[in-house]
């Protein structure tokens, strides 16, 4: 994730005519092939942002203004849309980028990036590969990388940057030193690598991956980012050891937590550990309460930025990730189906009520909880984020995520990407321009956008 200038933050209405209705989508719940058919119109309307397939343009790219983890993310939501409809018109284009972008050591470092990487962009490419092995999306010709081992390679990327010199542990942002926030600890960095240590331990039944899902929640706890009542906040200085927090909470924090935590339950679970699964339910039970921070009359919302018009262009996509790990909770800890089924119900029906916009007159809005109307902000993460809670609709009728021993077909390598090292490969001369585009603190830009503001205060 980048921190935008506060100068290019958009607000929400400068971008549209929000007045044309004849595109809008209609939806009828009750029928497979209508939610379907909403998910494809969806989607088209996402994929129109992408260039990447132009001749000439590199694949796995957005254009400007979205950064590269976007893509990653994107290319997920549209590994979930044929999971979820069957529909193959996106695969090719989805192979193409995904293969595209692993970097010489396969591990989603590629050149063209390590020069403002993160652990968190790295990881929604890491977790991209993840779902891809999971849902069983076709696998990559035997001479490329693998999903599996792709999902593999990222964590052995991030495992040895585990940083005990300050906070007592964890993941800095940033992963060179050269760049601004690599002082950072922050909670997304931190959640992607236990969503896929999780996933990576259901997925193999590896203990490894266990062990560091647990350290990694164990961290995350007590050092304060995740509240015991199981709110999440966004990260920590490390240069003050942590001591103070920006509370600051976002719906992809808490998605990426639960997902995991529901994973974790059913590793335990099915290990017949009764005393973790029971840790792990309590755990899960108790973050489906905290999330109720980020609903309001049941339909999701980002409460942190909607209302003050200060949402940035990364999140703007951000319900998209809430939307679509609730849903997949429901798969892998069955039990929280009854609880989390309303919430994506309101806000698939809310949500879809936004998308009447734009020269098709159906684009998508980014505020679902205020009424059938499209507030005038469109783009890849508007759009990414309702295709994720529409298609979501149909979780009840798609098999959960597969395993090594119960279908999965990706290969694995434990080995995978061990032999990276962190330095970038090969990078431009950093520009002044990269340097002003990443050039405020962390802290001063959250402080000159959010300061003083209402949900700081939320627990
Ligand atoms: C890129 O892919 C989309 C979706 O499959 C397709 O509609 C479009 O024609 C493709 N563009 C090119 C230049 O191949
Ligand atoms: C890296 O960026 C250059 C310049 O945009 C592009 O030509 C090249 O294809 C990119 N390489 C990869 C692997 O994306
Ligand atoms: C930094 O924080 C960690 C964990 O909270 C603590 O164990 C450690 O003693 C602290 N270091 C200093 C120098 O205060
Ligand atoms: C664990 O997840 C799988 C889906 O991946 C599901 O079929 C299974 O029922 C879950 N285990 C339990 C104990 O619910
Ligand atoms: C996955 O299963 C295959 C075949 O059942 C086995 O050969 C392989 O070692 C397993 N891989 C892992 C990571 O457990
Ligand atoms: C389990 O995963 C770890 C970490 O990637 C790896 O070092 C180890 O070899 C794996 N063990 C097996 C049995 O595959």
């Amino acid at each position: 994730m980048k921190l935008p200038c506060s100068s290019t933050v958009i607000i929400g209405g400068l971008l549209a005519g929000a007045g044309s209705v004849q595109g809008a989508i209609q939806v009828s719940w009750d029928s497979t092939a209508s939610i379907k058919q909403a998910a494809s119109t969806l989607a088209h309307g996402m994929v129109k942002y992408y260039t990447g397939n132009v001749t000439g343009d590199v694949p796995g790219n957005l254009p400007a203004p979205y950064y590269w983890w976007e893509a990653g993310a994107m290319f997920s939501t549209l590994i979930d849309y044929w999971y979820y409809t069957g529909d193959t018109t996106y695969n090719s284009l989805v192979t193409q980028a995904m293969l595209w972008q692993t970097g010489p050591n396969a591990d989603y470092m590629p050149p063209n990036q390590t020069k403002t990487l993160g652990n968190d962009d790295q990881a929604f490419w890491g977790m991209a590969a993840m779902s891809a092995a999971e849902a069983r999306f076709p696998d990559p010709p035997a001479d490329k990388p693998q999903w599996l081992a792709l999902a593999q390679a990222v964590f052995n990327t991030q495992a040895p940057r585990w940083d005990t010199q300050t906070c007592g542990g964890g993941l800095k942002w940033q992963i060179f030193t050269f760049n601004n926030g690599y002082n950072y600890k922050n909670t997304i960095s931190n959640g992607c690598f236990f969503n896929m240590a999780a996933r990576l331990a259901k997925y193999t039944g590896n203990n490894t991956y266990s062990e560091w899902a647990e350290k990694s929640w164990d961290w995350t706890a007590a050092v304060g980012l995740m509240s015991p009542d199981y709110h999440f906040f966004d990260g920590s200085d490390d240069t003050l050891n942590c001591t103070q927090i920006n509370h600051i909470q976002w719906t992809y924090n808490a998605g990426v937590y639960l997902y995991g935590a529901a994973n974790m339950w059913n590793v335990t679970q099915d290990a017949g550990d009764a005393t973790k699964a029971a840790l792990w339910k309590a755990r899960v039970t108790g973050m489906l309460t905290g999330l109720e921070v980020f609903f309001e009359n049941k339909i999701m919302k980002e409460v942190a930025c909607e209302d003050n018009g200060k949402c940035d262009v990364d999140q703007r996509s951000f319900k998209a990730y809430l939307s679509r790990w609730m849903a997949a909770t429901t798969k892998v800890a069955p039990w929280t189906a009854n609880t989390i089924l309303p919430y994506l119900d309101t806000s698939s029906q809310a949500a879809v009520g936004t998308c009447k916009a734009g020269a098709d007159g159906n684009q998508c809005g980014l505020r679902w909880s205020k009424g059938a109307v499209n507030d005038g902000s469109m783009g890849v993460g508007e759009q990414m984020a309702v295709l994720e809670v529409v298609q979501g609709r149909l979780i009840g009728q798609v098999q959960g995520p597969v395993t090594n021993s119960t279908g999965g077909t990706s290969k694995g390598d434990s080995a995978a990407g061990s032999n990276a090292d962190d330095n970038p490969l090969q990078f431009d001369q950093i520009t002044t321009g990269d340097k002003a585009g990443a050039g405020i603190l962390t802290t001063l830009i959250l402080v000159a956008l959010f300061g003083g503001a209402w949900w700081m205060a939320l627990k």
